[in-house]
């Protein structure tokens, strides 16, 4: 038996017999022990950093003395001095075995650490970026042995780093050589591996060490708003979030009057297309502001976004996807340049990565969903609904995956409500309806009081009381239901037949007031009869795609509900099966999961491996095409009373008993009751 010390690593428990003198490194490498280095073990980039134990280790059966390790070394002190180093710490490259020896990896050494998801199902992201850097030292060129630099630079990394080949992206080729003289023939670079291509390419060069790390943008391309995340793809840490709204929406609002500005008016497409792409630019250099960096180091992007929004981004004239059968150019993923996307705040080089779309309306936000929740790899039958403007409506289990996509209309985001705003500083949020009084309080973003708190005025003073948001919208009609002000066909009741003077005539209708501030100048925030058919709209688009699911799944209830979507989040599970937004379940059994979209893109973005499983579930998940299905309009229909017509909802009448009421004097009719086309919208 050799009699070379053992060294122990932890967390991994890899262990190994190394000769006296063999660098931490070099032990760690031979063991597959996941531990960082970018300078190759020069000692100069600190990514090494390990944590060696002494004392008993009767669990590892190893005992360490005090020299297990060699001594503090010149390059360690220099580095200590020069940026600090934690009490403890030694640089893997530079100590070497002595003696038997447990040596700790920290999460910040570890290239595969894995990043804990903020959001309520805290599914840990583990760092596998397809962008990594490589110092390397470059022989000279010499009149003798005429290769080129970049023929150079593939020497070196094949002898430095054991890759055997490269290729440039185009846009470098002119940085080679000033970085390889500026850094008299050490670099830095990065390459770009990708799961589809044979070869990393080089996308970026410094001279000499790069300390500015590399960045990454996970950007949620939607009908209304862009989101995008500053993710530091060494650490998968979000540096900056940001958004702006899709300047798109001066061409039309919904997915389909876009489409339909494209076929109506030549060149529409690219006027398009040059919008988004410039409205990118625009936050790609606000957002790289806010995380205090260069955009020259934002070497990779991802892209989640509904069919037609990744036809404009990519140039596409999307008119297919107006009309059945609805074909997509391309549904597989891609795979490209800044540069030839036509995005110029970006480096030429950086790599572009947009997700596989399903179908022709299931696109790929829907696909970044279902890699972010993992509906194949649930046990129960989940369903889960992305609310935006258009719904993205996945159900599953192990089993079987189903998609389809609804068009609800921008109504819960609080457009196309009378007193509707969005999400902001003085929209109300939660509202609450005391059934004997028909009294309201509410609550209003920027300020944790109810308005019959004290405190309450002196709080929202800054803000203002401004509106209502999609979340608070959602709230105001269940309530009004709840306390029996709204009958089931979503009919508001006058003041005589409901007993309060806050349900005030509006032309042959009523509406409900929430809050009057007219005395001092300020807004009259009312719930009207045509907020109400709005609401009922969106939700009746958004139930009858979970029904078409469930139909297709044969089962009439599912186990549990996820709502996603960046409001999805605030939307209180009670007062959605209220309204009828989702198919009764258990309300523990409701859950939220933020933005799944930007979760799922930030996955893709921080995980190669991601991309290739969500390209292979995407060909596994069954898409459901609702503009097309019959049943859609009934299920529409039916749904379309609060909270459905014909569907019992069980589990909601163990908590909340609805008023039977009803309003409908027999004049008026219940008007919005399925009358009005459907549409698609975006
Ligand atoms: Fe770079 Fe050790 S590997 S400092």
């Amino acid at each position: 038996m050799s009699t070379d010390p053992l060294v122990v690593f932890t967390p991994s428990g890899k262990r190994g017999r190394f000769a006296v003198g063999t660098p931490i490194l070099t032990a760690a490498r031979q063991l597959g022990v996941d531990l960082d280095s970018v300078c190759g073990g020069r000692g100069i980039c600190s990514k090494c950093q390990i944590t060696p134990s002494y004392g008993e280790f009767s669990k590892h059966g190893v005992t360490v003395q005090d020299g297990a390790l060699s001594e503090w070394n010149a390059v360690e002190e220099r580095y200590k001095s020069k940026r600090g180093l934690k009490e403890g710490r030694r640089l893997g490259c530079q100590a070497t075995v002595q003696g038997d020896v447990v040596i700790d990896v920290p999460p910040e050494s570890q290239v595969h650490r894995q990043v804990v998801r903020k959001a309520a199902s805290a599914r840990a992201i583990a760092m596998d970026p397809a962008t990594r850097l490589y110092y390397i030292e470059v022989q000279e060129p010499d009149m003798h042995e005429p290769t080129g630099d970049l023929e150079r630079i593939a020497r070196a990394l094949r002898e430095q780093w054991d890759i055997p080949a490269i290729t440039s992206a185009f846009p470098v080729l002119g940085r080679l050589q000033p970085a390889l003289r500026k850094g008299a023939w050490k670099v830095t670079v990065a390459l770009h591996k990708s799961h589809t291509d044979d070869k990393p390419r080089l996308v970026a060069i410094w001279p000499g060490l790069h300390e500015d790390g590399l960045f990454g943008l996970a950007i949620d391309l939607g009908s209304t708003t862009i989101a995008a995340h500053l993710t530091d793809l060494d650490t998968g840490a979000v540096v900056a979030s940001s958004g702006i709204m899709n300047p798109q929406i001066r061409f039309g609002e919904d997915l389909m009057s876009r489409v339909s500005y494209a076929m109506m008016n030549k060149g529409g497409d690219a006027e398009m297309t040059r919008a988004v792409r410039e409205a990118i630019d625009a936050l790609v250099i606000d957002i790289a502001k806010e995380g205090g960096i260069d955009p020259s180091l934002i070497l990779e992007t991802v892209f989640v976004c509904n069919p037609v929004m990744h036809h404009l981004l990519m140039g596409i004239d999307p008119v297919e996807l107006g009309q059945a059968p609805f074909a997509l150019a391309t549904s597989d993923s891609m795979s490209l340049s800044a540069a030839e996307l036509g995005l110029n705040a970006l480096p030429a080089a950086s790599r572009i990565y947009v997700l596989p779309c399903i179908a022709g309306h299931v696109g790929a936000d829907a696909a970044a969903v279902a890699l972010s929740e993992e509906p194949g790899k649930s046990d129960d039958l989940v369903l889960i609904v992305d609310v935006g403007t258009n719904a993205e409506i996945l159900l599953g289990n192990r089993e079987r995956v189903l998609a389809c996509s609804s068009p609800t209309g921008p109504a819960f985001e609080g457009a196309q409500i009378s007193s509707g705003q969005r999400a902001a500083p003085g929209a109300i949020e939660r509202i609450e309806i005391d059934p004997v009084t028909k009294e309201p309080r509410f609550r209003v973003i920027g300020s944790d009081l109810w308005s019959d708190e004290e405190g309450f005025d002196a709080a929202t003073a800054g803000s203002g009381i401004t509106g209502i948001c999609g979340s608070g919208i959602i709230e105001a009609v269940a309530e009004l239901r709840i306390a029996g002000l709204l009958d089931d066909s979503g009919l508001i009741g006058s003041a005589e037949q409901t007993g309060t003077p806050r349900c005030v005539p509006e032309g042959r209708t009523h509406a409900y007031v929430i809050h009057d501030a007219t005395a001092t100048g300020g807004p009259r925030i009312t719930v009207t009869q045509g907020d109400i058919r709005a609401i009922q709209l969106a939700k009746s688009a958004l139930y009858a795609g979970a029904r078409l699911l469930m139909d297709e799944m044969h089962v009439d209830k599912v186990d549990r509900v996820v709502l996603a979507g960046a409001f999805g989040a605030h939307i209180s599970a009670k007062h959605a099966m209220v309204l009828g937004m989702i198919p009764d379940a258990p309300l523990d059994k409701v859950s939220s999961a933020g933005n799944a979209a930007g979760t799922g893109a930030r996955i893709a973005l921080c995980n190669v491996a991601a991309r290739v499983e969500i390209e292979r579930v995407v060909g596994e998940i069954t898409k459901v095409e609702t503009a097309i299905e019959p049943r859609f309009q009934e299920h529409f229909v039916a749904a379309n009373a609060i909270p459905h017509k014909t569907d019992p909802f069980p589990e909601l009448a163990k908590i909340v008993t609805l008023p039977p009421v009803s309003f409908n004097t027999g004049g008026r009719g219940a008007d919005g009751e399925g009358g009005r086309k459907r549409r698609r919208r975006g």
